[in-house]
C-alpha cells in the first residue's frame, strides 16, 4: 500500500477503519492495567501510522504524551478540529509538525503529529519514546512492506521501549486486505531478531463485525501482543 492510496481513501472517505471509542486493548493494559497516574507524564507513547485515531486523545487525557506518524494531512487536522483542539504547525525535516496548545487545557498532555512517511522518520525523534500503541498500522501493510516496518521499528525504538500490537488473521483467500490478516508465526518472525514477543490474548470477533462478515469472512480474531525491544 503505497501513500497515494491512503491520500485517496482519505479524500474519498473511506475510512472504515477510523473507531470512535477507545481501543479496548488500550483502555485496559493503559488504563486500569496500566502504569499509575502519577508515572504518566514520563511517558511518551507513539502512535504509528495514526489516523485520527481517538485514542491518542485517550492517551493525552490520561496523562501520557502523545507522539503520532501519519501521511494525510486531512486526517492530521480532522483530528485536532474534530476534538476542539488548538493546534500550531510546523515544518521539520521532510514532515509537517502538528502539535496541540499544551498550556490551554491542564487535564491534557503533549499530543504531537508529524505529517509524513513513517519510513522517513529519524532516530532524534524517539529519545523520549517509551511505548508504541499498534492498532491497524503493521495490518494495513501489505505482506512485502511488513519486514521493512518492523526493521525501521527496530531502528527507531530504544532498548526497553514496549510495543502493544493488535493484528487481525482471517483466511485471506476470503478477503483482500487492507486489513491485512498477519498470523502469529508471522509476527514472531517479524519482530524476533530484536525484540521479544508476548502473545497476550486473542478473541474471534467476527460475530461483533458485521462489515467484515459482509466481505466473506467466516472467522476472524484479533491478537494482542507486548512485544519489547531487546
Ligand atoms: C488502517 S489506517 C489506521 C489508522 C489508525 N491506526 C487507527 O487505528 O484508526 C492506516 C493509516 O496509516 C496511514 N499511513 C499509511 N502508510 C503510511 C506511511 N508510510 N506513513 C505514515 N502514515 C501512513 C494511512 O493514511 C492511514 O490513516
Amino acid at each position: 500500500m503505497e501513500i497515494d492510496f491512503w491520500l485517496e481513501r482519505w479524500d474519498n472517505g473511506q475510512t472504515g477503519f477510523h473507531q470512535q471509542a477507545v481501543n479496548p486493548y488500550l483502555a485496559y493494559f493503559y488504563g486500569e492495567k496500566g502504569p499509575a497516574p502519577e508515572q504518566r507524564k514520563a511517558l511518551k507513547v507513539f502512535v504509528p501510522l495514526c489516523g485520527k485515531s481517538k485514542d491518542m486523545l485517550w492517551l493525552a487525557q490520561g496523562g501520557y504524551q502523545v507522539f503520532g506518524v501519519e501521511c494525510s494531512e486531512r486526517a492530521v487536522k480532522d483530528f485536532f478540529e474534530e476534538n476542539a483542539l488548538n493546534y500550531r504547525h510546523a515544518a521539520r525535516d521532510e514532515h509537517a509538525l502538528y502539535l496541540n496548545d499544551a498550556g490551554e487545557n491542564k487535564n491534557l498532555s503533549s499530543i504531537e503529529v508529524y505529517q509524513g512517511d513513517f519510513f522517513s522518520l529519524k532516530t532524534d525523534l524517539f529519545e523520549d519514546v517509551s511505548d508504541v500503541f499498534d492498532r491497524a498500522s503493521l495490518i494495513a501493510l501489505p505482506v512485502d512492506m511488513r519486514q521493512q516496518y518492523a526493521d525501521k521499528m527496530a531502528y527507531l525504538l530504544h532498548r526497553g521501549t514496549r510495543i502493544l500490537l493488535v493484528t487481525l488473521t482471517y483466511d485471506q483467500s476470503q478477503m483482500g486486505g487492507p486489513p491485512f490478516s498477519v498470523t502469529e508465526e508471522e509476527v514472531n518472525g517479524l519482530y524476533a531478531e530484536n525484540f521479544s514477543v508476548t502473545k497476550l490474548c486473542f478473541k474471534d470477533i467476527i460475530d461483533d463485525e458485521q462489515r467484515m462478515k459482509d466481505r466473506g469472512l467466516s472467522s476472524l480474531v484479533e491478537t494482542v501482543y507486548k512485544i519489547v525491544r531487546l
